[in-house]
């Protein structure tokens, strides 16, 4: 199916429409700032974007000339959390005049941008940007690269801002946070085994990462996994019950560092005079007992360990998900569209929301939330399928990560754009990584 061109230009307009509304939320002074150690200043990532769609499409893909050499080579690359690697910090510094550690000046990024969007807006509309044969054109492929790239920056995007004391960030006008909602029950649901597919063969979808393909599936034996999230009411047991406290829980690697850095809860909760609240985006509430907790996979696997459970893997994940007994669906609720009834996506909501209010995504199997309000960690290694090849538009996507030091995270959060809402999308981090908006359920 040829590109269709109007339909890119709409998302990549959406695309920048959002980032800049994500940048707008943000104080002036914050620009230069660093809200997660090991990632860059904030005027990276706003370079960054239009940096990548230009080098990317018009550059690397039609062969274009620079822009502006400095600032292309200093925006290249994003030491962000799906590209996370620890020590890598600040690497792609460059000199510049008079800013804090040689950034540009605001107006000089926006000047960039503007030019980057101008030509790939263009290049969009009229030149060759889907070519048979082209390494990276075949397919539109680089064109679907930068889509999806900017998307999935906004949701990391996300996860820095969160970290922000509330004094930098604007709220949204009449926004609040859904703190309402039961704690729903201790439901396991039994699915039997079957067949799981994994992976697309290229050819078979109009676009997907490299770790996507090719065509991969897995038998998966029967199970049993929770109907719900762990909530935070739930995970509070654990750390009632002295769960931080105890080595028996936690592998040794993970447990060296809950010692090393005194973690005591997730990262998301703040104790205060006894009583434990949740670190919103805007708001500091008091911690929703309902909403799924966010922790990292460490503390995710020594919670089910003390439960007497275990993580599902990715197979088991996908079964849970898009299994049926009819075979595999597109979505956990069947094939109509993604809308904000079938779950917390697609930048529906600054913060999650109870745990089971959103029943009309349920899978065949009646499990609910797998797609959206969290993302869920798996006890898969991130790693590749056989006959696994990284993609010319981006070679480095993937293929650096595959380190056994990454983990599988499958479904959504509600920082995911709902164009990234396919079975075979898959997301991965550092076991230890804290600062995801990712929660996890029981399987045994
Ligand atoms: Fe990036």
């Amino acid at each position: 199916m040829p590109l269709d061109r109007l339909a890119a230009v709409a998302w990549y307009r959406r695309n920048r429409a959002r980032s800049r509304a994500l940048f707008d939320l943000l104080d002036e002074d914050t620009y230069y700032s660093r809200p997660i150690a090991l990632r860059h200043p904030i005027v990276f990532y706003e370079g960054h974007l239009p940096g990548f769609s230009f080098n990317t499409l018009i550059k690397k893909g039609l062969g274009r000339p620079s822009i502006d050499p400095r600032l292309e080579a200093l925006f290249a690359r994003g030491i962000d959390p799906h590209e996370s690697t620890v020590g890598a910090d600040g690497s792609s510094r460059a000199g510049g005049a008079g800013r804090p550690d040689g950034w540009p000046a605001r107006d000089e990024v926006h000047a960039f941008a503007d030019e980057a969007d101008r030509q790939v807006i263009d290049a969009l509309l009229k030149d060759d940007v889907d070519q048979a044969g082209h390494p990276l054109l075949d397919r539109a492929e680089a064109v679907f690269t930068i889509l999806e790239h900017e998307a999935m920056h906004q949701e990391t995007l996300l996860y820095m801002w969160h970290r922000l004391p509330f004094a930098q960030k604007r709220k949204p006008a009449g926004y609040q946070p859904r703190v309402e909602g039961a704690i729903p029950g201790d439901d396991w649901i039994e699915i039997p085994a079957g067949c799981a597919t994994l992976g697309v063969a290229r050819n078979a979808h109009v676009f997907g990462w490299d770790n996507e393909h090719p065509a991969m599936s897995a038998e998966v034996q029967a199970f049993r996994i929770a109907r719900h999230d762990v909530t935070n009411a739930r995970y509070l047991e654990f750390v009632e019950a002295g769960g931080y406290r105890d080595p028996q829980w936690w592998r040794p690697e993970d447990w060296s560092w809950v010692q090393r850095d005194a973690v005591a809860h997730p990262l998301f909760w703040e104790p205060d005079g006894g009583r434990w609240y949740w670190r919103g985006m805007f708001d500091l509430v008091s911690l929703p007992p309902a909403w799924p907790v966010y922790v990292s996979q460490a503390e995710a696997v020594a919670y089910a360990r003390w439960r007497g459970a275990r993580l599902p893997t990715e197979a088991e994940f996908q079964r849970a998900a898009y299994g049926s007994p009819g075979g595999e669906r597109t979505h956990p609720w069947g094939e109509a569209p993604p809308d904000g009834a079938r779950g917390v996506f697609d930048f529906a909501s600054w913060d999650p929301e109870a745990a089971g209010s959103h029943p009309k995504g349920a899978s065949a199997w009646g499990v609910e939330d797998l797609v959206g309000n969290g993302w869920e960690w798996t006890s898969t290694p991130f790693g590749p399928f056989p006959g696994f090849a990284a993609m010319a538009s981006y070679p480095e996507y993937s293929a650096d990560f595959f380190d056994g030091e990454h983990v599988i995270m499958k479904g959504a959060s509600m920082a995911t754009a709902k164009e990234l809402l396919r079975p075979t999308f898959r997301n991965w981090f550092r076991v230890r990584y804290p600062y995801v908006y990712a929660t996890f359920r029981c399987a045994t």
